[in-house]
C-alpha cells in the first residue's frame, strides 16, 4: 500500500511517497481503517522538522498527518461484533478522528490501524464529496473544544478576540465562542478574510490594512476584552496583552508559547491541551450536521502532493483546512 514517511528532521522534501509499505495489523483495541482524506495541520510540519516536543525521542523513520476521515475495514482480536456494533463503528462504516496524543504514527496512508477510542461514525446522510471536512474536523474540533471550554472558560455576556479567525481552529473557535455565550467575537485576519470571518460570525479587523490594535480599541470603546485567543501568537501576543479588560485572560495555541511575559504582569495565561474522546468526536459532528461549524476546505491536493501541502501549511495563512486525498 502507498505511504507517506520520513527518516530524517528536515524541510518538505524528506517526506517520501511509499507504495511497497505493509498494512498494518490492528492490535486488540484497534480498527483497520481504508483512508479515503487525511487533514493537515501546523503540527505536521513542526513534527516533520523536529521542532515540535512531539518529534523528540519519535523513532524514524516516521508517518505523518494526525486526523483523517475513511472507512473501516476490519478489527482486532479485543473487538468483536457485539462491541464495534454498540460503538456503531462495523466494518463498512465511515468514521473520523484523530490519533491520541500519546500514538506517535501517522495517517497519510491507505491503511491504518488506529485506537478504537480515537474514531467516530460520519452520519449517514452526509455525502461522500464531504468527506475532506470530516477528514480535517477532529484535531481543529478538539483543540477548539479545549480552547473554549477546558481552558478560556468563556462566560455569558463576555468579549473575546479570535486572532487568526479563518485558519483551521479559527473556523470554529468564533461559533464555539459564540455558541458558550459571548456577546460579540472580534477577529483578526487579512483584509482577503472578512466576509469569511463576518460570515462565521465574528467582527473582522484586518491586521493587514489596519492598526489592528487602535480597532480593538475603538470596537470595544477602549474597554478592551475579556477573552483573547490567540492562534497566531508571534507578533499577537504581546500587543493582546494591552487590550485585555480588567481581569482579562489569554490563551495562546502553540503548545510551545512563552506565557511569561502575561503572567509577569498577573494575567492569567494558558495554553490548551486536547483531551481526546469519543463524547468530543461526537459533539464535533453533531454541530456539523446542524451547521453551526461551517468548517471550510480551501484545498485538496493528492497524497504524492504531501510536500507542496506543507510548504503552504509553512506560508502560515490557511483559509479553514488543508487535506490530503489519499486515494489520488
Ligand atoms: N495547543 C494545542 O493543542 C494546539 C492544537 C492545534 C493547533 N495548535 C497550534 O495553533 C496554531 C494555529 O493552528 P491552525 O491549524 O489554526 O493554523 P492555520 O490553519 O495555519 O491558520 C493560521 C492562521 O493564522 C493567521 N495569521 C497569520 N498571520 C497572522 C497575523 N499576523 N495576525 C493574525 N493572524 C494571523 C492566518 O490568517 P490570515 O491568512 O488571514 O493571515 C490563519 O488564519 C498553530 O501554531 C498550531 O500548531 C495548538
Amino acid at each position: 500500500m502507498r505511504e507517506i514517511r520520513f527518516d530524517r528532521f528536515g524541510g518538505p522534501e524528506v517526506l517520501t511517497l511509499h507504495t511497497d509499505a505493509p498494512t498494518p495489523e490492528p492490535a486488540a483495541d484497534e480498527l483497520l481503517v481504508q483512508v479515503a482524506y487525511a487533514g493537515l495541520n501546523p503540527l505536521d510540519y513542526k513534527i516533520r522538522d523536529g521542532s515540535s516536543g512531539r518529534a523528540q525521542g519519535l523513532e524514524l523513520p516516521a508517518g505523518t498527518g494526525r486526523e483523517l476521515a475513511g472507512t473501516v475495514i476490519g478489527a482486532g482480536s479485543g473487538l468483536d461484533e457485539a462491541e464495534l456494533g454498540s460503538r456503531g463503528l462495523t466494518p463498512g462504516t465511515r468514521v473520523f478522528g484523530m490519533r491520541g496524543p500519546e500514538d506517535r504514527r501517522g495517517v497519510a496512508a491507505e491503511v491504518i490501524a488506529i485506537s478504537v477510542d480515537d474514531l467516530a461514525p460520519i452520519p449517514g446522510e452526509i455525502p461522500d464529496e464531504d468527506l475532506p471536512r470530516w477528514a480535517g474536523l477532529a484535531l481543529v474540533g478538539l483543540t477548539a473544544i479545549a480552547t473554549v471550554r477546558d481552558t478560556a472558560g468563556i462566560e455569558q455576556g463576555e468579549t473575546v478576540l479570535v486572532h487568526g479567525g479563518t485558519g483551521g481552529v479559527g473556523q470554529l473557535l468564533i461559533p464555539m465562542a459564540l455558541e458558550a455565550g459571548a456577546s460579540r467575537v472580534l477577529a483578526t485576519g487579512r483584509s482577503a478574510n472578512s466576509a469569511r470571518i463576518s460570515e462565521l460570525g465574528a467582527t473582522p479587523i484586518p491586521y493587514d490594512t489596519t492598526d489592528w490594535t487602535a480597532e480593538v480599541q475603538r470596537l470595544t470603546d477602549g474597554h478592551g476584552v475579556d477573552v483573547v485567543l490567540d492562534t497566531h501568537y508571534h507578533s499577537t501576543f504581546l500587543p493582546s496583552l494591552d487590550q485585555l479588560a480588567g481581569g482579562g485572560r489569554i490563551v495562546a495555541l502553540p503548545s510551545l508559547a512563552d506565557l511569561s511575559p502575561a503572567l509577569e504582569r498577573g494575567i492569567e495565561a494558558r495554553i490548551p491541551a486536547i483531551v481526546p474522546g469519543r463524547d468530543r468526536l461526537d459533539r464535533l459532528a453533531q454541530g456539523i450536521r446542524a451547521g453551526r461549524y461551517p468548517l471550510e476546505v480551501s484545498e485538496v491536493l493528492p497524497l504524492g502532493e504531501i510536500a507542496e501541502a506543507h510548504r503552504r501549511l509553512e506560508d502560515g495563512h490557511t483559509r479553514g483546512k488543508l487535506v490530503l486525498d489519499v486515494s489520488a
